[in-house]
C-alpha cells in the first residue's frame, strides 16, 4: 500500500501543478517508518476528488470526523481515520511531537462524559470528573511505576466541568452540594485535607448555569465561562427554569466582584490565556444546542464551533478584538490549554488539534473516544492527558505545558 501510494503522489507530481495529490502521505524523513499511524497531509487537503461526501449525525457526541467522509476516488484516505497523527505543518510538527510520538489509551471508565481534568504538581495526580451525580473525582496517581486509577470524594461532595491548579489549590467550575441541592459556581478544593468550599455560588441571588471552565488571569482574577449544558441533567437541575443567558464573567479574589464580561458567545465553553497573559482564548461550542424550553440537546453542525482570539484589557476587566481563528474540523471544541511556547491545543471531537497562536492548523492527536478536555501532567510537564466519554488517553510528546503558579 506504502508503494502504491507514494508512487501515485510520484505520478501526480510528473504530471505537474494541476494533477492530483493524493490526501494521506508518509512522513519524509521524520515519520516515514511509521507511516500510516503518522500521516502527512499535503496541501491541507485542499483538494479533494469531487464526489466527496461528509455525512453529519445530529445526535451529541457521535458527529462525524473528517476520517469518515467518503472519498471513494481516493485510496490514501482510508488511512485517515486510523491514524494517531495528522500533520499538516511538518516542520513545526516535528518539532511539537519530537522523535517518538505516542497516543494510548490508559483507563476505561463509565461511557459517560469526564471533566475537568487538573494536574497537582505537589501530590503528582491528575484529577477528573464523571460529569453525573453523585459527585466523585477519579485520580491517577503518577508516583506509582504504572499509573493507577482511584477515586475519591470531596467535603462536601464537589464535581464539574472544569478544574485549575492555583497555588496549592484546585478551583472547580462546576456544582456543590451539602444536601443533594446542587449549586452551582466557582468552588476551591484542598487535595490535602479534603475540604472544599464555595468562591461565588450566586449572580444577586440568581443561579449560574453551567460554570463550564476557568483560567487564572495574569492579575489572579479567575475568568469563568457559564452556559447551559447541565440544564440537560435532571438529576441536577429538575425542573429548574433558566435564568442568566450564556457567558463568561471574571470574579475577582480581593473584593467578591462578579464582573459580566461578554455575552458574545452561544456557548461559551473553554478558556485559556496565552504565557505573556495577554492573549485569552475562548471556544464557542453553540452547534451542541440545549433548547431553552425543553432542554434537549442537539447536534448542528453548521452553528458555532470556534476558537477564538481576544486582547485582554490592561486594566485586565475585559477583552476587546475578539476574532474567531478557527473552526474545528470535528464536532464542538470543548476544553483548551496553552502550551509553555505558545502554542493552543483544543479537544475538537475525536482527538485534539494543536494551533498556532494565530490559530493555524499544525497537527491533529486522534482517538477513538470523544476528547473534551486535557491538561498536562507530570514531572517533565510534557505529557497530555486527555478525558471525555468512556476512556482517558495520554499522549507523550515534545511539547511542554505553559507554567503552574506553585
Ligand atoms: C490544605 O490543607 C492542609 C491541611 O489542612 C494545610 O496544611 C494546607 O496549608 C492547605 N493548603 C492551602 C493552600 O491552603
Ligand atoms: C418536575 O416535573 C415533573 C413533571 O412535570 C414532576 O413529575 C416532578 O415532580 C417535578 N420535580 C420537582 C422536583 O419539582
Ligand atoms: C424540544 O424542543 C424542540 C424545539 O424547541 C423540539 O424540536 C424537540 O423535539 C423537543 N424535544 C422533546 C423531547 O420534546
Amino acid at each position: 500500500m506504502m508503494q502504491s501510494v507514494l508512487a501515485s503522489s510520484m505520478a501526480a507530481s510528473l504530471i505537474g501543478t494541476s494533477a492530483y495529490t493524493p490526501i494521506a502521505q508518509p512522513c519524509p524523513a521524520h515519520y516515514e517508518a511509521r507511516f500510516p499511524s503518522i500521516l502527512c497531509i499535503p496541501n491541507y487537503g485542499a483538494v479533494l476528488p469531487e464526489t466527496f461526501e461528509r455525512t453529519i449525525s445530529s445526535i451529541p457526541g457521535h458527529a462525524d470526523t473528517y476520517g469518515s467522509t467518503t472519498v471513494a476516488d481516493d485510496e490514501s484516505f482510508q488511512y485517515v481515520s486510523k491514524a494517531d497523527f495528522l500533520i499538516w505543518d511538518l516542520e513545526r510538527a516535528a518539532k511539537i511531537l519530537g522523535p517518538k510520538p505516542s497516543v494510548e489509551v490508559m483507563f476505561e471508565v463509565e461511557n459517560l462524559p469526564h471533566e475537568a481534568p487538573v494536574y497537582h504538581p505537589e501530590l503528582n495526580m491528575v484529577l477528573f470528573c464523571p460529569l453525573r451525580p453523585p459527585p466523585s473525582f477519579y485520580v491517577v496517581d503518577l508516583n506509582d511505576e504504572k499509573p493507577t486509577l482511584k477515586t475519591r470524594t470531596s467535603d462536601p461532595p464537589l464535581f464539574g466541568p472544569g478544574a485549575l491548579y492555583h497555588k496549592g489549590l484546585l478551583y472547580y467550575c462546576g456544582s456543590g452540594t451539602h444536601s443533594g441541592n446542587y449549586v452551582g459556581g466557582l468552588y476551591a478544593y484542598n487535595a490535602t485535607s479534603g475540604k472544599a468550599w464555595p468562591v461565588a455560588n450566586n449572580y444577586f441571588g440568581y443561579n449560574f448555569g453551567t460554570c463550564d471552565d476557568l483560567a487564572v488571569a495574569p492579575n489572579g482574577d479567575i475568568w469563568f465561562t457559564d452556559n447551559w449544558y447541565s440544564y440537560a441533567l435532571p438529576e441536577l437541575h429538575q425542573n429548574n427554569t433558566i435564568q442568566l443567558e450564556p457567558a463568561i464573567y471574571r470574579y475577582v479574589p480581593s473584593t467578591g466582584l462578579v464582573q459580566l464580561i461578554s455575552d458574545a458567545l452561544d456557548a461559551p465553553n473553554g478558556i485559556a490565556f496565552s504565557p505573556d497573559g495577554r492573549t485569552v482564548y475562548m471556544t464557542d461550542s453553540g452547534a451542541d444546542r440545549i433548547t431553552p424550553d425543553n432542554h434537549s440537546l442537539r447536534y448542528i453542525a453548521h452553528r458555532r464551533r470556534t476558537v477564538y482570539a481576544a486582547d485582554v484589557l490592561p486594566s485586565g476587566t475585559g477583552f476587546v478584538n475578539k476574532r474567531a481563528i478557527f473552526l474545528s474540523q470535528d464536532r464542538v471544541p470543548d476544553g483548551l490549554k496553552v502550551s509553555r511556547a505558545g502554542y493552543v491545543v483544543v479537544a475538537t471531537g475525536s482527538g485534539v488539534d494543536v494551533l498556532d497562536r494565530d490559530g493555524v492548523h499544525v497537527l491533529r492527536v486522534q482517538t477513538d473516544f470523544t476528547v473534551l478536555n486535557v491538561v498536562w501532567a507530570g514531572k517533565e510537564n510534557t505529557d497530555l492527558w486527555m478525558v471525555g466519554w468512556g476512556k482517558v488517553g495520554r499522549v507523550k510528546w515534545a511539547l511542554e505545558g505553559n507554567h503552574l503558579v506553585r
